[in-house]
């Protein structure tokens, strides 16, 4: 392995260049203003593959970013991967809390600064030059690859399902791998094994049928911006738990043996509060912060608006306020039922003071993968050689709502190997990526590739 990995030391300068010229397109796939950079990423990715040697690299047009395709199959006999990853990114604003700017990937330290360095161009780039060391030096790779980079993952996936359901023989494969996760800590390998389902909705509440004088009106009428804050409130009681009836109802319960690894894992709320600048921690009453960020429904307000918002003052009461609101699901929960869950509630606890309107604006569904099935112990062994310490098992808050999608349309388990870190700035000003955990993936990736067929092959024989 050695001739391969040695690649990654021989090229490291070469790499970074590379990864900086992916990453100064701007593919922010929420801003219309940006839908030539999203071809022009598409197209940048297509280039890059077949200059590293994937000869069959397509782009496919969906309704929304394009798909780019890439498919190498010169292992016959040998499994077949199919990976996913995303070459969008959330948009960078605010733009003055950057220390610099978030298309000029910069380093600082053992970091590489810039939007989408960590999620998930960073990460998906790993991937091509794991590949690129193999047919650069052997000219061969030990398993069939199948490759979607999408361009939508930001905002929901909206055609991605709909892909894969008119390409189902096209994506035939015998498992799913995807980099868009994060290593335990700087130092601790893992391997993640459970992923946050969600449901996004957005409330529009309207009182007066036009924004009124604050003095001329105010005492007449209820203010939407303080019913709005009052129904939010309500959400959660004093125990920190959702109040939407049925909200709990599938559940499932954490297992005691579950419970009891994630006590036994290198953790530290006081380190960890004083990391986020929190003077204490807040969540459900009886739960763990690991529990209550892996294991648990949550349901956060991801933003609030309405009235005055400019410079000094005005004296003015709004005739409508927003919220959007999020909450985050575990197994055994539907995002679809959730959500009706949700608007029934809130057009119920709405004072008729005012009216309100209640729209879902996306979804997804939790995901468990099975930890024992030779693509994760295929995964376990490669970072033991990449990082040379054997990872851990860990769940991640986060979603990646394709996981359970490839389940049911491909029949296909996925293995979650992720080289970011949990305070990588991911949505976030400067964002970054671990240089070590840049170089030490590429290597974990080959060793992937090279022990995938081991692993696959001994499971079949039992
Ligand atoms: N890479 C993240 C998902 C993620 C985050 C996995 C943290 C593990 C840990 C992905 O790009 C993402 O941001 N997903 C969205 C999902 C959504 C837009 C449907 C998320 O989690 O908010
Ligand atoms: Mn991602
Ligand atoms: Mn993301």
């Amino acid at each position: 392995m050695q001739h391969i990995t040695g690649q990654v030391d021989t090229h490291r300068e070469r790499y970074l260049e590379e990864l900086k010229e992916f990453i100064a397109i701007e593919s922010i796939s929420s801003q219309k203003e940006h839908d030539a950079d999203m071809r022009r990423c598409a197209e940048w990715i297509l280039h890059h593959l077949q200059s590293i040697g994937v000869q069959d690299v397509r782009i496919f047009e969906t309704a929304g970013h394009p798909v780019v395709y890439a498919e190498w199959n010169g292992a016959p006999g040998k499994p077949t991967v199919l990976f996913y990853g995303h070459y969008d990114v959330q948009p960078v604003d605010p733009l003055n809390l950057w220390t610099s700017p978030p298309f000029e990937a910069t380093i600082r330290g053992d970091y590489l600064y810039a939007r989408g360095s960590a999620d998930d161009k960073g990460q998906v780039f790993i991937h091509f030059k794991a590949i690129e060391a193999y047919l650069k030096t052997v000219g061969s790779l030990p398993v069939n690859l199948k490759m979607i980079i999408e361009g939508e993952e930001e905002v929901g996936s909206p055609n991605l399902d709909r892909f894969v359901k008119e390409h189902k023989e096209l994506l035939d494969a015998d498992l799913v791998l995807i980099s868009d996760s994060s290593m335990f800590a700087k130092g601790v390998p893992s391997v993640c094994y459970g992923l946050r389902g969600l449901a996004y909705m957005e409330i529009e509440l309207t009182g007066p049928n036009k924004d009124l004088h604050s003095g001329s009106f105010g005492g007449s009428v209820h203010n939407p911006i303080q019913a709005l804050s009052e129904i939010i409130a309500s959400l959660h009681d004093k125990r920190g738990k959702i109040t939407i009836p049925g909200f709990y109802k599938d559940v499932r319960a954490l297992s005691a043996k579950e419970r009891k690894a994630y006590k036994k894992l290198p953790w530290n709320d006081k380190k960890y509060a004083k990391d986020l600048g929190v003077a204490r921690l807040y969540g459900e009453k009886g739960y763990s912060t690991l529990e209550r960020l892996w294991a648990r429904p949550t349901l956060e307000c991801n933003g609030i608006w309405g009235g005055y918002t400019g410079e000094g003052a005005k004296t003015v009461l709004p005739s409508k306020a927003f919220a959007k609101i999020s909450m985050r699901l575990v197994p055994d929960q539907d995002s679809t039922k959730i959500a009706k869950l949700f608007e029934r509630h809130i057009a119920k606890i709405a004072p008729k003071t005012v009216s309100v309107k209640v729209r879902a604006l996306h979804g997804g569904e939790p995901a468990l993968t099975p930890i024992d099935s030779p693509g994760v112990q295929a995964a376990v062994a490669a970072l033991e050689k990449g990082f040379g310490k054997k990872p851990l098992y860990q769940r991640e808050g986060g979603s990646i709502p394709i996981v359970v999608q490839f389940k049911k349309i491909l029949g296909l388990d996925t293995v979650l190997l992720g080289f970011g870190l949990p305070d990588e700035n991911a949505h976030a000003p400067d964002e970054h990526l671990s240089l070590d955990n840049f170089y030490g993936g590429i290597r974990t990736a080959i060793h992937y590739y090279n022990e995938l067929p081991n692993y696959w092959k001994s499971a079949r024989k039992r």
